[in-house]
């Protein structure tokens, strides 16, 4: 047999750094942290070994942890002293996550954008305004149009808190346009939008809605999340939103959803974030527990994989684990 091809020559130790095609940095990851005004103290999620909802006294020391990784920007999610049918705490100038804003705007460099969304501020648990009698409803919706009322006024308020950038969440049609329109008018041109431009209605989310408090009481999200077996409409979706002025788009989840990560990639000349969600962290510690897998080994292959299918940014529960390790010299 005579092989002149022979891949296998470029996988030796000394070269096959040489002709890696991806590479993962912690400047790529963006590190979720959840703020509970319900708390004074540091509250472990158990379905997310790891992590922790933490008081607002603490917020500036988490962010700080985060920080000595490597990862310089954070993703906060809040969790209201209250909640009620319009999510009303979510735009609160003394709202939980309003306050934990200044105090790192104030307190520190990271990077902080802020997840814009009412599931953890509603008390039916919904994305947005429910029409009256919804709960007998099984066609029930969120009203679109009136929760936009409602996205504007919330991206306000984060905005004039210190918000380095605005990432609405909730899938409401025209919510990209809403916010750069308030923005823009309020002389925060300066505030990027990442808009969850291609969500999913995935049961990979389990793990957060616990973490947040925000499983919907009645119903589910279909009717404003994306549905899991079409891919040409998530092209729509990013389509929309970059015609809208996003900055940034965002799929979600990642790992199951790794073709419509480079169908957007494909799709945009912006850049591509993938959201690897509480259930995809979850599933893998699950069975690290177990002694199934190796959890540092599979965690750094799943990020090199998103970033591999398109992604530029990483919003991960790895985020700390994984950038230790990278800062510590082990290279991907
Ligand atoms: C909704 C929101 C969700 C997540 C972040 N923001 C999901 C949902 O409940 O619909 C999920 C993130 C995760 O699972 O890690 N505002």
């Amino acid at each position: 047999m005579d092989i002149t091809k022979r891949p296998r020559r470029l996988r030796s130790d000394g070269v096959r750094p040489l002709v890696s095609e991806t590479s993962l940095s912690p400047s790529d990851l963006i590190a979720p942290i959840f703020v509970d005004a319900t708390t004074d103290e540091r509250v472990p999620i158990e379905s997310m070994p790891g992590h922790e909802r933490v008081p607002v006294s603490e917020i500036v020391s988490r962010v700080q942890e985060v920080g000595e990784t490597g990862v310089e920007a954070v993703m906060l999610f809040g969790i209201p002293e209250k909640k009620d049918e319009r999510g009303t705490r979510a735009w609160a100038e003394d709202g939980v996550v309003q306050r934990a804003l200044r105090k790192i705007s104030e307190e520190t460099d990271a990077y902080v954008i802020a997840d814009l969304c009412f599931c953890e501020f509603t008390s039916h648990g919904h994305c947005g305004i429910v029409e009256e009698g919804a709960e007998e409803d099984p066609h029930m919706t969120v009203d679109n149009d009136a929760t936009l009322e409602l996205i504007e006024r919330t991206a306000l308020s984060q905005a004039e808190a210190g918000a380095d950038m605005i990432a609405p969440s909730g899938m409401m049609d025209g919510m990209v346009a809403t916010i750069r329109d308030a923005l823009d008018r309020e002389d925060f041109t300066e505030v990027p939008i990442m808009s969850y431009a291609v969500k999913y209605e995935s049961a990979f989310y389990g793990p957060f809605r616990d973490a947040a408090d925000g499983a919907p009481s009645f119903g589910d999200r279909r009717h404003y999340q994306m549905d899991p077996a079409n891919r040409r409409e998530a092209i729509r979706e990013a389509r929309l939103d970059a015609e809208q002025g996003a900055d940034a788009l965002m799929v979600k989840p990642a790992l199951p959803y790794l073709d419509i990560v480079r169908d957007v990639r494909e799709t945009t000349d912006l850049p591509v974030a993938a959201y690897n969600v509480s259930g995809e962290y979850a599933m893998l510690h699950a069975a690290a527990e177990k002694g199934w897998l190796d959890l540092e080994a599979v965690a750094r292959e799943s990020l090199l994989s998103i970033k591999r299918a398109g992604a530029d940014l990483i919003l991960t529960y790895f985020a700390e684990s994984v950038a230790s390790e990278l800062s510590a010299g082990n290279r991907t």
